[in-house]
């Protein structure tokens, strides 16, 4: 099993590679923070897998992703799974007033993942078999105003992620976008964190790792979630815009 992790230093990304590495299989960690990279490497290796490299890149720069995705697989020697992972919450409200914020949540988040999704699709499925894995999240099912701009950049993702999906539907390789609701990762710190919906990053990674071998082009994770933005995806207005949510 080759994988290359895309956005290797997430929280659920790295809690995703150690499920990798215990199966023994051969990862290619992509990031920004070397340090950080050459850390999980080394413990990774530690944590069984047969080779953990790593490679340096702003993901967010939707600039030659073609070549640096054929340089990590050439790096890792083919590719089997790729994870993106990578993303940003950004500052909703700093978003609404400066299009710059709104911009670069929404590069980060749908356009340079698209790029990278795009790309890893062709390489896929011009071998014929591999798997695409991304994470979405729950924020894309229905617009709110608290986070609205990454819950755009999220459905984007989804509405790409199943076309993909659906372009394979006949063939070999698979795609699947994994949503989670909210984790308590880096990206949610100084948020109250109290309360039965939160989960911990193993518990997503679990998912993310087991849905990138099988099952259809959308989960949840937890699974609980499916059920839960079923009914806020069917509220009426009325009743949606009066909650604080
Ligand atoms: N936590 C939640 O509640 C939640 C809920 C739903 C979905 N998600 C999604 O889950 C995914 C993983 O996030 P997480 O919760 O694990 O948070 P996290 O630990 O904060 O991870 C976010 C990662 O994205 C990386 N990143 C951001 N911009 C990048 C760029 N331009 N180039 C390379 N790497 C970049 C960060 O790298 P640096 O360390 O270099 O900044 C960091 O490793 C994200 O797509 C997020 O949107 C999270």
């Amino acid at each position: 099993m080759r994988v290359i992790i895309l956005g290797a230093t997430s929280a659920i990304a790295s809690a995703a590679a150690r499920l990798y590495a215990a199966e023994g299989a051969n990862l290619l960690l992509v990031g920004r923070d070397e340090n950080r990279l050459a850390q999980a490497a080394a413990d990774l290796k530690m944590r069984g897998a047969e080779t953990a490299e790593v490679a340096i890149s702003d993901l967010g720069d939707p600039a030659d992703v073609e070549k640096r995705l054929d340089a990590f697989v050439r790096q890792l020697g083919g590719v089997d799974h790729v994870l993106l992972a990578y993303g940003i919450l950004g500052n909703q409200g700093e978003a609404e007033r400066d299009l710059t914020e709104a911009e670069t949540i929404l590069r980060v988040n749908f356009n340079s993942a698209a790029a990278w999704c795009l790309a890893t699709a062709n390489i896929i499925e011009k071998q014929g078999r591999g798997t695409l894995a991304v994470i979405g999240s729950v924020a894309g099912d229905r617009g709110r105003r608290a986070n609205f701009i990454y819950g755009a950049s999220k459905a984007g993702l989804e509405a790409l992620v199943v076309g993909i999906a659906h372009r394979f539907a006949d063939k070999g390789p698979r795609a699947v976008l994994i949503k989670p609701g909210p984790t308590m990762t880096p990206m949610t710190e100084g948020m109250n964190r109290k309360g039965a919906l939160w989960a911990k990053p193993e518990q997503v990674a679990a998912i993310v790792h087991a849905r990138a071998y099988r099952g259809g082009p959308v989960a949840y994770a937890p699974g609980f979630w499916r059920y839960i933005m079923l009914i806020i995806r069917n509220l009426p207005s009325a009743i949606f815009n009066r909650m604080e949510i």
